[in-house]
């Protein structure tokens, strides 16, 4: 497994067996993410991360996994500080942040910026989300967290729910599930179904997944129940995000319906898609799941920065 300067764009540039040993090095990480343990193994190197569109959690948790790797952060969380504002293009900015550090870490509303920004920088370059494209990272802590909760990604049965033509988070994961052979079912509203590309994916993969809009009996002998954010920055009218915001909430009386093993998973944020009472549920795992974006994370940048423990 030789990442050293390789760019993360989509989870396609991986194969499975690299994904798998992606997911048995972030194991080896977890002490050292929660503080645990101690490593200087990235001291002097040095990250960008360059947040052109807001984010919480994979910001924040890129910086930790730096942090914890005893690395360096530089970068912006908002692009209106920046000399973006005086017209300044994406390819010179990532030109000034490839001169400035080791790694590129950028999330942008459009798709395409990551792939963009890596052909202007020789540093190695992780997509942080682009838009509707890819979240390649998010794809691998998801798998991370199904692998950690059920053992084996091959058996699992997993519902993934809510915004499947939006999320970017659900494309990336229906193909990667695919590589794995996992029996899927997608439950959204009409609307809002899967794009026919990804299903095609699917297919091409021997993975025939299922379509319902029914919830309930979807998740009757589920493993893993993956709901997304109806994605409202991407949809061209509000009206069409007011008729199908709050098509699905999890809550308690639902879970019910679930064997007691099954998982809620959620990339968050979340606004209505999980009642809060879930929270304290065995069921609930988001929580778990954002934290582990910090592991994942530290294995990419120790891998992509040619540094192992
Ligand atoms: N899951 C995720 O990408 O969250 P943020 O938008 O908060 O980074």
């Amino acid at each position: 497994m030789n990442f050293k300067d390789k760019d993360i764009i989509s989870i396609k540039d991986f194969s499975k067996q690299e994904i798998n040993g992606i997911i048995s090095y972030a194991k080896k990480m977890v002490p050292y993410a929660k503080g645990e343990k101690k490593t200087e193994l990235l001291k002097g190197k040095v990250m960008s991360s360059l947040f052109f569109e807001p984010s919480t959690r994979t910001r924040l948790s890129f910086e930790s996994a730096m942090n914890r790797l005893r690395g360096r952060v530089i970068g912006f969380s908002d692009p209106g500080g920046t000399s973006q504002k005086k017209g300044e293009s994406l390819a010179d900015t990532i030109r000034m942040a490839d001169s400035y550090s080791d790694v590129i870490v950028i999330r942008h509303p459009q798709e395409g910026a990551a792939r963009l920004a890596a052909e202007f920088a020789d540093a190695p370059v992780i997509n942080a989300g682009d838009g509707a494209g890819h979240h390649p990272t998010q794809c691998l802590l998801d798998l991370f967290t199904i692998h950690t909760e059920k053992k084996n990604i091959e058996k699992t049965k997993i519902v993934l729910l809510g915004d499947l033509k939006y999320g970017r988070t659900v494309h990336s994961l229906a193909y990667a599930l695919s590589l794995y052979g996992a029996e899927i079912t997608f439950v959204s509203p009409p609307s809002l179904k899967m794009p026919k590309e990804v299903i095609a994916e699917c297919q091409e993969m021997g993975v025939e997944p299922t379509q319902t809009s029914q919830l309930e009996k979807a998740i009757k002998d589920a493993d893993v129940l993956y709901a997304t954010r109806i994605q409202r920055e991407r949809f061209p009218d509000a009206e069409e995000y007011n008729r199908v915001v709050g098509s699905y909430i999890i809550t308690n009386e639902l879970l019910e319906q679930a064997p007691n093993e099954l998982i809620v998973m959620h990339p968050l944020p979340r606004i209505t898609e999980i009642d809060p009472e879930v929270d304290t549920t065995p069921h609930a795992r988001y929580f778990t799941q954002a934290f582990n974006g910090v592991p994942i994370r530290m294995a990419l940048l120790s891998l992509i920065l040619g540094e192992r423990l």
